[in-house]
């Protein structure tokens, strides 16, 4: 009979990808509430004009990439393609500018993008992020960053660069479009039918559509070159605050992001272990996202971090995740009930606990033992029943020693650094 697949572009993690993916959760979510932010679990699927409004109608996101389907209502729903919509949406449902500002929120969910599967880049991919709102300080810009920044500094990872830019606000942007399209409308026949478009009706996108070359991208004029003096101040302020917290970055001028929301700081941090995939994290400020999704003007500032990409990139750097120690239990058939009761005592005192499942002889049991890589084995045989103790095996000596049952939870204690 065939075998059933996974869809291609989604992936299983298991072994040391399903360990580093632990380990990420933990240490991420772990700087992230240092920096007083709070957990938020969303849904997967939203109502597709939430993206349509947020990410925008003219973003190869939404233009090419979204899983979205009609339910049995008639309902055009969409499979997430990102989590900073959702968030700002949950925001103005919930009524989060009742809480104290800025509100910080954190996530690690899975994401859906019908891109062309390669090396970093699938259909299916899980993405950390924080989101703030209600402040438009550069500071809050700053920490976001420098969040994203000590977060993989836990991980002691080379090579990362953090790339940021400026795209200016809604006054800004008049100038710079018509510059733009002044530009843009020499190289006209150059363009892709995408981007003939999109001269017309958003031509910042095509300074991210993956048909136009460099070259053409890198002789176009940049925000930079087009922000009001308050933009520029808020720009310089939020580097002055990197150059104070230790934080290498360098300006781009030509990053901007495939994303309609943004405003003023756009950032990326990239890592050379991971080819032209390279973005491990992108972020910036979106301080008109809630104003367009119904809500009342408040700014906001984060950034998502994708999980594989991170995890590709430990891999290659070798880090390993300190495994917990087993402990087995060999037994004799008529002492099980002895064993499962000494299995959940040590596993209450917080050990990982494995208790032979097929019995026999000992002999076999230890050998099970050792295959599962265990650092000791518990012994109990009748006659240990009969003296309330219990053998006592470590796996790496060999050496074995009988102690009181009553004093296995110490005698495990005392062993398990050594
Ligand atoms: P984004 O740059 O589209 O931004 O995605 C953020 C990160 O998600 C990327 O840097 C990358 O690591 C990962 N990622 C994106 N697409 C894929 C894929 N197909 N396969 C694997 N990983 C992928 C956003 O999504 C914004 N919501 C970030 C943000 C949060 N801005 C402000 N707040």
């Amino acid at each position: 009979m065939d075998t059933i697949k996974s869809v291609k572009g989604f992936k299983d993690f298991f072994g040391l990808d399903a360990e580093i993916f632990e380990a990420i959760e933990k240490t991420l979510f772990g700087v992230a509430e240092a920096y007083g932010y709070k957990r938020i679990i969303l849904p997967v699927v939203e109502y597709t004009e939430l993206f349509s409004r947020s990410v925008g109608e003219e973003t190869d996101i939404v233009k090419k990439e979204m899983y979205t389907f009609t339910d049995k209502n008639e309902r055009s729903l969409t499979l997430r393609p990102e989590m900073t919509a959702s968030v700002a949406r949950s925001y103005i449902e919930n009524h989060f500018e009742t809480y104290p500002t800025p509100f910080k929120v954190a996530y690690l969910g899975p994401c859906f993008r019908y891109e062309n599967p390669q090396k970093g880049r699938y259909r299916g991919f899980y993405q950390f992020g924080v989101e703030a709102f209600g402040d438009d300080s550069p500071l809050l810009d700053a920490e976001v960053i420098s969040l994203a920044f000590s977060a993989l500094q836990k991980f002691n990872i080379k090579g990362l660069k953090v790339k940021i830019n400026s795209i200016g606000c809604r006054k800004c942007r008049p100038n710079y479009r018509k510059a733009l399209v002044d530009a843009l409308t020499q190289h006209y026949d150059e363009l892709c039918s995408d981007c003939k478009r999109r001269l017309e009706t958003n031509p910042m996108r095509i300074l991210d559509c993956k048909k136009e070359s460099k070259e053409l991208k890198d002789s176009l004029p940049k925000t930079i070159d087009y922000l009001r003096d308050e933009c520029k101040d808020h720009f310089n302020a939020v580097t002055n605050y990197l150059i104070s917290m230790n934080i290498p970055y360098e300006v781009d001028n030509t990053l901007v992001r495939g994303l309609d929301y943004y405003t003023r700081t756009v950032f990326e941090v990239i890592s050379e272990d991971l080819g032209s995939q390279n973005a491990l994290l992108g972020g910036g400020r979106y301080d008109y996202l809630i104003e367009e999704l119904g809500g009342r003007p408040t700014p906001g500032v984060g950034f998502a971090l994708g999980v594989e990409r991170l995890i590709e990139i430990l891999k290659a750097q070798k880090f390993t995740v300190k495994e917990k120690s087993i402990i087995y239990i060999a037994y004799q058939k008529s002492s099980i009930t002895k064993a499962i009761k000494v299995a959940q005592t040590i596993r209450d005192a917080g050990f990982t606990v494995l208790v032979d499942t097929k019995c026999g002889n000992f002999k076999n049991q230890l050998e099970r033992s050792a295959k599962r890589n265990a650092k000791f084995t518990i012994i109990i045989g009748e006659s240990e029943i009969a003296s309330n103790t219990l053998q006592i095996k470590n796996m790496a000596t060999k050496e074995q020693k009988e102690i009181k049952e009553v004093e296995l939870l110490n005698a495990l204690k005392e062993r398990q650094n050594a």
